[in-house]
């Protein structure tokens, strides 16, 4: 069958440039349109296989019509090429006059497609006219409805061939659009793109919509808020191996998995498969431009309907996303992947993975859950053009992202297309979704929102100051145990090595089937200590505000002691405490060590202490570590090391305040620095502002003088009866009490 699409003919209709005038433009994506068609009979061109689609000469026809009308005809004078156009090639705009019901587009036999062609030349030509004259002034309407032409142009770009895919598809000969191409279209299908993986995401105050600058349609504005919980992404499209596994799962066989509307869809039209799949005894074979194929496993699975894609999500304990889901993913992400001018007329396995979602432009349009309506504050076009998106604001879904099929400057993250629920003509798949884990979720949230309030709070005090619990996400938890390691944090290494040497003292004070909980356990490396040395413990609960810290060594602390219970807790030890249920009847004991008690004031200190002591109850210990007074020179070198890993531990907290908060905190306007306060006995760590500057957070704006600094941190040293002095000040006898060889460092068991 000799339908092969003619060959390349050397031009990029699809290389866009930023000195691109408006002529140039204006050809380049005409001409596209003509070379879409070239190399088709007028058989192919005049045909038409079912209602929703139109025929390639109407598509051609109607896209200069819509120029014709919307640019030349307002101009004075403008005489049109045929007014009987104005009936033939009317799409759907009620205000200019009747037209050919849309499913009789085929008859239209007259013009032929050279005459539609030569209706194609004469409107370029008016139009180039009308450019070179300056009848569009830049900003002008007129300008917009340009724009929003040569937009509706590359729309119909699309629609020409999807519509002509279908009408190929009916053709028992198998005809083809486009021969296989060994670049693009063969070689890049056997590779796998791995399972699937989700990318989590907790917009904070997430907004959709556009926001300029450039074209955009309509139905894309007003920027809005949007409600959103934290939710995950799939990092690729679904392929169409996990589409055949939904197959043979009975997906299409099963009511439960389907909306009522879609189950009756796939009742009626004997849905077994997407559009065009065929069981050819021993596999599934599709119809692609490309002429019919095999199903390739690993590309995305295209041609199903939204009812189909739901259906699926289901089946997969998965749900669609929202298109303000996909939008908040997308934003930000460059306008790339396998679009138009990739040439490869079919969706393509994705890359390897990424932290970021895979193939969200390109490939198939992906079906979200939302409806298509108005976003608040819509004002259509003015004008005829009200008519182009507004008015089917109604019982459609929206797709996001563009197709293979899509050209690479009329997509962008903001994009609405629509669609009914049932069709599947188009280039259309499945991203899949989730709600972020509620283990996970609730609690970043949460934790996210206190931490912008607390750092709001922080910067408007006269001297700035914030707790130190917000250096310890991931970043600053794997930072803090670098500073472990330095050669002057003496800390750790003097407590473990203390605790070695007291480890047996220790573990006789823990009774049998004891309860261990540790405050700020971090990596639960000095813990091991005890745990060997006091087998008798039952359980362990460590509990950090540093999840990930927390996650990974409790994990390998059950690993490496298989018939201890450990229990993890999240959360922030300043706060009311929880107790582990199992707790209940059993011996207590606490571990503080790593004298980050040193970290709270002496006030909050003594909180703590009383909180704990109410919490693990009667007949209780708590071994407490505590860092002790010792020469400024000593300390200062512990808090500001010669690598700068302190420093960068430091301003770690405006790295995560610009990453969870969107703050602006410009790196290098701010310096570290350790000060020793003799007065309180403390070590301070200070972000001092290095200029006169604004930061913005959370939308508010805050100034920091030259030199004014935000407090970060105090390291309070103690001397041991200062240390029992606190201790029973809120309720605890010390009963045991040792202390390492200089630089010196204490370790307390205190009783209740
Ligand atoms: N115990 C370990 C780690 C000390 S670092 C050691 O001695 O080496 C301090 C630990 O306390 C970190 O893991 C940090 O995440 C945790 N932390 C700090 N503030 C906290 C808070 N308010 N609530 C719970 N954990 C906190
Ligand atoms: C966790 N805490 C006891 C450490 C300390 O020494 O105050 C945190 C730290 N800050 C700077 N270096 C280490």
């Amino acid at each position: 069958m000799g339908l092969e699409r003619m060959a390349a003919d050397g031009v990029d209709y699809e290389r866009v440039s930023a000195r691109e005038s408006p002529v140039g433009r204006f050809m380049r994506i005409r001409a596209r349109s003509a070379s879409l068609a070239a190399g088709l009979s007028a058989e192919d061109q005049g045909a038409q296989s079912m209602p929703d689609a139109s025929p390639i000469k109407w598509h051609l026809a109607h896209t200069t019509w819509f120029f014709e009308q919307m640019l030349l005809r307002p101009t004075p004078g403008y005489r049109p090429v045929d007014p009987a156009y104005d009936l033939l090639f009317n799409s759907y705009y009620e205000s200019l006059g009747p037209r050919i019901a849309r499913h009789q587009r085929g008859l239209i036999t007259r013009p032929s497609a050279s005459e539609v062609m030569a209706y194609r030349d004469r409107i370029d030509q008016a139009m180039v006219a009308l450019l070179e004259r300056g009848g569009l002034s830049p900003g002008s309407h007129g300008a917009y409805l340009f724009d929003l032409a040569l937009n509706h142009e590359q729309q119909h770009q699309e629609l020409m061939l999807t519509d002509l895919l279908h009408l190929l598809a009916q053709s028992p000969l198998s005809p083809v659009y486009a021969a296989p191409d060994a670049e693009t279209g063969e070689k890049a299908t056997s590779a796998d793109p791995g399972s699937l993986g989700f990318v989590d995401f907790s917009p904070l105050a997430p907004e959709i919509g556009w926001a300029g600058p450039g074209f955009a349609f309509d139905n894309e504005a007003p920027r809005h808020a949007v409600a959103s919980r934290p939710f995950q992404l799939a990092d690729r499209l679904t392929t169409n191996a996990e589409w055949r596994a939904f197959i043979e799962d009975g997906g299409y066989r099963r009511p439960d998995l389907w909306m009522s509307d879609g189950w009756a869809v796939v009742q009626a039209e004997g849905w077994r498969a997407p559009l065009y799949w065929t069981w050819a005894g021993d596999e599934w074979l599709t119809m692609t431009l490309r002429g019919e194929r095999p199903i390739e496993p690993f590309a995305p699975v295209v041609h199903i309907s939204w009812y189909e894609a739901d259906a699926f999500a289901r089946w997969s304990g998965a749900r669609l996303p929202t298109e303000a889901e996909w939008e908040i993913a997308a934003t930000g992400a460059p306008v790339v992947g396998n679009l138009a001018p990739r040439g490869a007329l079919k969706p393509l396995p994705a890359g390897p993975a990424d932290d970021a979602p895979r193939q969200l432009f390109g490939d198939v349009w992906e079906w979200t859950n939302s409806a298509y309506g108005a976003y608040p504050g819509f004002e259509p076009t003015p004008g005829t053009a009200s008519e182009y998106n507004g008015k089917f604001m109604i019982n459609q879904m929206v797709l996001r992202g563009g197709s293979f099929a899509t050209p690479a400057d009329h997509v962008r993250a903001s994009y609405r297309n629509f669609f009914h629920p049932h069709q599947r003509w188009q280039f259309m798949g499945v991203r899949l979704a989730r709600d972020l884990p509620k283990a996970r979720t609730g609690r970043r949230n949460d934790e996210t929102t206190d931490f912008l309030s607390d750092l709001k709070a922080a910067l408007s005090r006269p001297q700035k100051s914030i707790s130190p619990k917000w250096f310890y996400d991931e970043t600053g938890s794997r930072l803090f145990e670098d500073i472990t390691e330095l050669p002057e944090y003496y800390p750790t290494r003097t407590e473990t090595a203390l605790l070695t040497h007291i480890a047996p003292d220790l573990a006789a004070i823990v009774p049998d089937g004891a309860v261990m909980l540790e405050f700020g356990s971090g990596a639960s490396a000095k813990t091991r200590l005890l745990l060997d040395a006091a087998p008798q413990l039952f359980a362990y609960a460590p509990m950090d505000i540093s999840e990930d810290a927390l996650a990974s060594a409790a994990k390998s602390i059950a690993r490496d002691y298989p018939t201890l219970k450990v229990t993890p807790i999240v959360g922030d030890f300043t706060q009311p405490l929880p107790l582990p249920d199992f707790a209940a009847g059993r011996g207590m004991v606490g571990f503080f060590p790593g004298s980050t008690i040193g970290n709270f004031t002496p006030d909050e200190a003594r909180r703590f202490l009383g909180a704990v002591r109410a919490l693990l109850g009667p007949d209780a210990a708590l071994i407490v570590g505590v860092d002790l007074v010792k020469s400024p020179e000593i300390l200062i070198a512990a808090y500001d090391d010669a690598q700068g890993v302190t420093a960068a531990f430091n301003k770690n907290l405006l790295v995560r305040a610009n990453r969870e908060l969107g703050a602006d905190f410009d790196l290098k306007g701010f310096s570290h620095s350790a000060r020793w306060n003799a007065d309180r006995a403390r070590i301070e760590m200070h972000l001092v502002s290095l200029v006169d500057q604004t930061v913005t957070v959370g939308g508010e704006r805050f100034h920091f003088a030259a030199g004014e600094t935000l407090h970060t941190e105090n390291s309070h040293k103690f001397t041991v009866p200062g240390f029992e002095a606190l201790a029973t000040s809120s309720g605890w006898r010390v009963t045991r009490q040792w202390t390492s060889a200089s630089p010196q460092f204490a370790i307390f068991v205190l009783t209740s």
